[in-house]
């Protein structure tokens, strides 16, 4: 049984697609395209499919289901790019590749820094030789206090990463855990968004977390404080935050997503008038550092990616217990 595989990097996954498929003695077939009606003749005598973040359809999945296909693997942790629904009347299952938090966790610490530090004026600066002080004086972590909202895999890792640097930690989930109660205090969200200097967002989106950071919450937050999101571009209503910013409300923001970056995000759109008037600005902003969805971009996650949709995929051909299934 074959395996074919959808939007395959060179760059960086081919050498740990060559090493597992090696390891695993699995036969595979590449495209290096999103799958689509035009490409689904590669998947003919493929029983599993693996995936990046390209939408599956109804009318994708029907088409793969006809050309054979009865296991789809994405190599992301999340899976709403697929018609779930629509994979389960065909009777096709789905497999994600949860590869481990520290990647974005290191990241959004690193976000932290950079906006208590001033680090995106810095770089500039040193670039044009401007080696002035006005402007840049930073702030220490251990003087603050960090809100971290959501504390699953990725903002437990975060609590326990900050608890290093001697900050207050208050912590806000649906869900408290035990773990991220060792090193914070969980308070109800007002009063996280009341007493932080610094929140960082780590929940998925859901309906009722949509646009979670809005003028409203805004109004109810420290002067100053600094936003960071690795999560999910729609939990910040970005016009609102424009507007705090602009005001001074809001010291500095890390932008790791933002809502409507879908289509921009991994192309190269140098020489594209682009009409996302918001991220220009944003990125204009010197207190603003955006950054195009990169905080899980670590050769450990890439390797896990390729590794565990692999695996998944071997464990259906053998009908075999498959951990990587969710549905
Ligand atoms: P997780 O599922 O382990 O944890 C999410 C936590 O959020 C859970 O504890 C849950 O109870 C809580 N939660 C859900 N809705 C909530 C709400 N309305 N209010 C408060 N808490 C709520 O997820 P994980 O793996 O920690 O991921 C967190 C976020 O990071 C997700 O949005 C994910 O999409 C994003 N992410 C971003 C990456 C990047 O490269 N920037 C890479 C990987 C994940």
């Amino acid at each position: 049984m074959k395996t074919v595989v959808y939007s395959y990097r060179d760059f960086d996954e081919k050498k740990w697609f060559d090493h597992y498929s090696k390891e695993l003695g699995m036969e595979l077939v590449i495209c290096r395209d999103a799958p689509s009606k035009e490409n689904v003749h590669l998947a003919e005598g493929c029983a599993c499919m693996d995936i990046l973040t390209s939408k599956m359809t109804r009318e994708l999945i029907a088409k793969f289901h006809e050309a054979g296909v009865r296991y789809l693997a994405t190599r992301t942790i999340g899976y709403d790019h697929i018609d779930v629904e629509a994979a389960k009347e065909f009777g096709i299952q789905v497999a994600n590749a949860p590869y481990g938090p520290d990647g974005v966790a290191d990241y959004t610490v690193m976000l932290i820094l950079m906006s208590l530090r001033n680090m995106k004026r810095i770089i500039e600066r040193t670039n044009i030789q401007d080696y002035t002080l006005k402007g840049s004086l930073g702030r220490e972590l251990k003087d603050l206090t960090v809100g971290v909202i959501g504390t699953g895999r990725i903002g437990r890792t975060v609590v326990r990463d900050l608890s290093g640097f001697g900050c207050q930690i208050l912590a806000y989930d649906l869900y408290p855990n035990e773990e991220a109660g060792r090193f914070a205090q969980y308070v109800p969200l007002e009063e996280l968004f009341a007493r932080a200097d610094i929140i960082t967002l780590h929940t998925p989106l859901t309906e009722e977390n949509y646009h979670l950071v809005n003028e409203k919450t805004m109004s109810g937050m420290k002067d100053g404080v600094v936003i960071v999101n690795t999560a999910r571009g729609p939990l910040i209503d970005i016009p609102a935050l424009i507007a705090q910013i602009e005001k001074g409300k809001i010291g500095a923001a890390a932008l790791d997503v933002v809502e409507n970056e879908f289509g921009l995000y991994y192309y190269d759109r140098k020489s594209d008038v682009l009409s996302n008037r918001e991220l220009a600005i944003l990125r204009g902003f010197p207190n603003v550092t955006v950054s195009h969805h990169m905080a899980f971009y670590t050769e450990n996650a890439i390797r896990t990616m390729v590794a565990d949709s692999l695996k998944g995929c071997k464990c259906f051909m053998e009908g075999k217990e498959n951990p990587w299934r969710v549905i």
